[in-house]
């Protein structure tokens, strides 16, 4: 267990991004609340993921991460939910099929909603207000009201964790996620891609397989681990007071968890020495991810590793690496050749959404899609080249059919951007995207296991 740490200790360090509340009154008695609430997922199964995060760890494995930027109390609707589930099982049915490894499935989903902006505050004509800090602290509507940060966000937040925690555990659980459901889970409007056909392909080929088995005399109905999948949640743990609130103590172990989420990520903006959101996740024991921007010096990283890590517990580290498509192959051998020397069990995952936001000449944020997959094919290159294991993907999507980033097989162009752009922050990869994706890493991931065979 940590030394010298306490669910409030972090009070004591430099917090960034961090809202002011006017009335602590008002903050204290969410807090207080949120307190007295159960706890969204179980300390058992934190460690459960921690040990399938191990298995990724000696390159056993792939970490599959995603979904919204930032959830919203807007697009809280099960179809939503349902949608960004089936469009994630889809790509872990890919990658396993390809790879014929385990996948670990961790969703940005169910507390992902407090966002670190660049300004404090949003000027429109002469008006300026706060900036949108995520559903959780204020409204991103443009009006004085709406962007009070309010502490009973929080509370609403915590219901809209629990109900959609609640409906991916049913579908996890509950025969949704069964393999011979596989042909189900293609989305209508991808109908026309040929990414929609390659998915039928596998679809078809994992049918027989079961239908094999079951002419073996084993029948599939009778086997757990075809009928369900588990399922986790994540989410950057940047809103302290609501992570605070929701840390216990697990009475098996007696260590601390923060119970909002199985797995909690530390962003690229407060990962620094002295940092207080560092110091809180020094003490819980979920599994951990961080951010590895190109500001991040080796020296730097292996001290956070030590800080976050000192037992060097495999599957406790995942490190998300996020350079930019032209800056991964530069950017990147330095640090995991310094974690290679030290020793430092991770898993190395790769953003290749937050290095590659561009503006469209139409004003919208957006990210080429082939620049996200030039930056997957830098990250596994680098891996190649060191020897290491391209361990996980960590992106930003949803099951609609959305228009955010621009490209893709059905091609988005610039002028498209608008039909349908919903995000409440950054650009989404849609469904049809994320599924070219997919196929992409499963080949990727067949080079590696290429090269490991060569070297055997
Ligand atoms: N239980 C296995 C797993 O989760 C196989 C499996 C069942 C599966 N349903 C799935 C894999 C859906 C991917 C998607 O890996
Ligand atoms: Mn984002």
């Amino acid at each position: 267990m940590a030394n010298n740490w306490s669910p409030d200790g972090w009070k004591a360090f430099e917090a960034k991004h961090l809202p002011k509340y006017e009335d602590p009154a008002a903050l204290a008695d969410a807090e207080k609340t949120l307190a007295s609430y159960p706890p969204l997922v179980f300390a058992g199964e934190a460690r459960a993921l921690q040990a399938e995060l191990a298995e990724v760890c000696y390159g056993r494995g792939f970490l599959l991460q995603g979904g919204d930027c930032a959830e919203s109390f807007a697009e809280f609707h099960p179809n939503n939910i349902r949608d960004t589930f089936r469009v994630l099982l889809q790509m872990a049915v890919v990658l396993t099929f390809a790879s014929k490894q385990p996948v670990v499935k961790v969703g940005r989903m169910a507390g992902q909603f407090a966002k670190p902006r660049s300004a404090p505050t949003e000027n429109q004509g002469s008006l300026e207000l706060p900036s949108y800090f995520g559903d959780i602290i204020n409204g991103i509507e443009f009006d004085p009201a709406t962007r009070m940060n309010d502490p009973q966000r929080m509370i609403r937040a915590y219901s809209q964790a629990a109900a959609t925690l609640n409906l991916l555990r049913a579908f996890a659980g509950g025969g949704y996620a069964n393999l011979r459901q596989v042909h189900q889970w293609t989305l209508e409007f991808m109908g026309r891609s040929s990414w929609a056909e390659k998915f039928k392909h596998v679809a078809d080929r994992i049918g027989e397989a079961l239908d094999f088995m079951e002419a073996c005399g084993i029948d599939p109905n009778t086997v757990p681990q075809l009928q369900a999948t588990s399922f986790y949640t994540s989410h950057e743990a940047l809103l302290l007071q609501y992570e605070q609130a929701l840390t216990r103590q697990d009475s098996l172990t007696g260590g601390w968890y923060d119970t909002s989420a199985h797995m909690l990520w530390i962003g690229d903006r407060t990962r620094f020495e002295g940092s207080a959101h560092v110091e809180y996740l020094r003490g819980v024991e979920n599994p951990i991810g961080m951010k590895c921007g190109p500001s991040l010096e080796p020296d730097a990283l292996l001290k956070m590793l030590d800080t976050l890590n000192p037992a060097r517990i495999p599957g406790r580290m995942t490190l998300i690496s996020r350079f930019g498509h032209d800056k991964v192959e530069a950017g990147l051998p330095r640090l995991v050749r310094a974690v290679q020397r030290e020793g430092h069990p991770v898993v190395w995952s790769c953003d290749p959404m937050h290095g590659n936001v561009v503006k469209a000449e139409s004003g919208y944020k957006t990210r080429p899609f082939d620049r996200i997959l030039a930056e997957v094919k830098g990250f596994f290159a680098v891996h190649r080249a060191e020897g290491t294991h391209a361990g996980g993907i960590h992106i930003e999507m949803t099951g609609q059919d959305v228009t955010e980033c621009t490209g893709g097989a059905v091609a988005i162009t610039d002028e498209r951007l608008a039909d349908r752009y919903h995000t409440h922050c950054d650009p989404r990869l849609n469904a049809a995207q994320s599924l070219e994706l997919a196929f992409l890493l499963a080949e990727m991931l067949n080079l590696e296991a290429e090269q490991r065979r060569a070297a055997a």
